[in-house]
């Protein structure tokens, strides 16, 4: 278990109200959860705008039917092959199919796997989850 350190903060009564509503309707039992949960928040934000090395998931779903799409996205994921830890591929209905790649590495590299998929005719959604290795947090 780590070491804890207790900090005082001072705030405008109006805002810690605010943020008290907040922290309640998403279920925190007190305070100190809630902003810890924040300045990890922060602190993965600035992982990813660094270029750390992070974890994250791309998450996007298309029409398998489109043109050379899926040997493309085959071709894609082979040249990032050392940034991907896992891929999932399930058949939605009879033409679109959702796929989910795990990648861990550098944060412009997942950054770019995905703006390359993103571009790609046919891909109809895509979202990236940025998350963390987890180190030093
Ligand atoms: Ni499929």
């Amino acid at each position: 278990m780590k070491k804890l350190q207790r900090f005082g903060v001072s705030v405008e009564t109006e805002l810690l109200d605010k943020f008290d509503e907040f922290i309640s309707e998403r279920n925190y039992k007190n305070r100190s959860e809630a902003l810890r949960d924040l300045m990890r928040e922060a602190l993965v934000r600035e992982q990813w705008q660094e270029d750390e090395i992070i974890a994250g998931a791309i998450a996007f779903v298309y029409d398998h039917h489109h043109g050379h799409l899926v040997n493309d996205l085959m071709e894609l994921q082979h040249d990032y092959f050392t940034i991907i830890i896992s891929s999932q591929h399930v058949h939605l209905d009879h033409d679109n199919c959702m796929e989910i790649i795990l990648a861990k590495g550098p944060a412009n590299q997942v950054g770019k796997l995905y703006d390359s998929i993103r571009a790609m005719k046919g891909v109809k959604h895509i979202d990236l989850l940025r998350s963390t290795t987890g180190r030093q947090l």
